[in-house]
């Protein structure tokens, strides 16, 4: 069972799923803004995927589903993902990460006591959890290691963690064979043009203003999402119980950098005439409370379990360009009257710089 697997990582997550393992995936999604079930086109008709509208939150749905359909694995993707939105509205962030994931837990707990031991010993629930929940780093610091003490900035940030310190005492408390992953800045195809990378591409395409927050020297560490996705079954298949796993690409990009990338790149396959898309960038009023510096320690996960980032970020960078500027209906799909309003609300307040 997924959860979340309609967004962009949890899409990305069932398709490669089905894809290497021809199993079956029960996928429970409340279909929020971020949810969008064309990312799941391919499956259409496809017996090996169950598609459920709702919400982790739901307790009763939760058991329902659970007892219909007896997962031998829960990987946990739901949850409000964007740093802006939380701090325009951090409610959700807390329904859903906090309060939801602790429902999900809570309900898993039931179902997996019920269940006989040989099954109760190959469960798994794993939890997907981001790097923000350390903080900010120095231009010098070491990066995050499993280790790293928590210091969560963004509402956002501070909900993944609380979901984090739930997961963890569900297995310190009750036993719950659970296994969190913390994973740096994904990036690839089916990504909601809210974040950085699509939203870069998008307003190019479309001649709008490129909006970097602050300097452009905030640095984030950038992984493909299919990358990620591979760690994620190989924690959920080899993983340690209770462990923790960074997963970062190691690939540490300041952001002004990559969105010239984006610009050199579209330069190259849709040349736009008069100045290069690099013209338009604007420097806006920087995110409140912007951590600087995102960097992972990824050597517990590369000798642990054999994983490693196969795929090289410049390389990554162009797929991901190509793939937006061959997916111009899901593109405008997604562009809907409430993603409008959504860069009316986190852009028209920030003025130039
Ligand atoms: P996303 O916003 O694209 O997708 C989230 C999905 O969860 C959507 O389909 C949404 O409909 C669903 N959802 C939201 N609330 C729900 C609820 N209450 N019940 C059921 N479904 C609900 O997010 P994403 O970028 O795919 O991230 C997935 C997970 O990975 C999140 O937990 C996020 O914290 C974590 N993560 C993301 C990144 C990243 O760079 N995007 C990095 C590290 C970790
Ligand atoms: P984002 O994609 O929102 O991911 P996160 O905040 O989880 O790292 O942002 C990545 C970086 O890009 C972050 O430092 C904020 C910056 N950013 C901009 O400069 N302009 C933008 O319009 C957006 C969305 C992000």
């Amino acid at each position: 069972m997924v959860t979340g697997g309609a967004g962009f990582i949890g899409s990305n997550f069932v398709l490669d799923w089905i894809a290497e393992t021809g199993g079956t995936v029960l996928n429970l999604d409340k279909l929020t803004y971020a949810g969008n079930v064309g990312n799941l086109k391919s499956l259409q008709g496809d017996s090996r995927h169950i598609f459920v509208q709702g919400d982790i939150g739901d307790g009763e749905l939760v058991r329902r589903l659970l007892a219909e359909h007896r997962p031998r694995a829960i990987v946990n993707f739901a949850a409000e993902s964007h740093v802006d939105r939380s701090i325009h509205g951090p409610a959700d962030f807390v329904q859903t990460n906090v309060v939801g994931t602790f429902s999900l837990l809570d309900e898993t707990y039931r179902y997996w006591q019920g269940l006989k031991p040989e099954e109760r010993e190959r469960f798994r629930f794993l939890h997907v959890s981001t790097d923000e929940v350390y903080g900010s780093l120095g231009p010098e610091d070491p990066a995050f290691c499993e280790t790293t003490p928590y210091a969560p900035n963004s509402p956002y940030a501070a909900s993944k963690a609380a979901s984090d310190h739930l997961v963890r005492a569900y297995h310190h408390t009750y036993g719950l064979p659970t296994v969190t992953t913390n994973c740096s800045n994904n990036y690839g195809p089916y990504q909601f043009p809210e974040k950085l990378i699509p939203l870069m591409i998008l307003n190019a395409l479309a001649g709008k203003p490129l909006p970097i927050y602050g300097d452009g020297l905030n640095v984030r560490d950038w992984l493909y999402v299919r990358d990620h996705c591979e760690g994620i079954r190989l924690a959920l298949t080899k993983g340690r119980l209770g462990e923790t796993y960074n997963i970062g690409g190691r690939s540490e990009r300041s952001n002004i950098d990559v969105v010239r990338s984006v610009c050199r790149i579209l330069d190259e396959l849709r040349p736009r005439t008069g100045a290069g898309y690099a013209s338009l960038i604007s420097f806006v009023k920087d995110r409140p409370g912007h951590d600087r510096r995102y960097a992972i320690n990824c050597g517990k996960i590369e000798r642990e379990l054999g994983w490693l980032a196969g795929k090289d970020f410049d390389a990554g960078l162009r797929e991901t360009v190509e793939w937006y500027l061959a997916n111009p209906e899901w593109v405008e799909n997604v562009r809907s009257g409430n993603y409008q309003r959504w860069v009316e609300l986190n852009y028209t307040t920030r003025e130039s710089l």
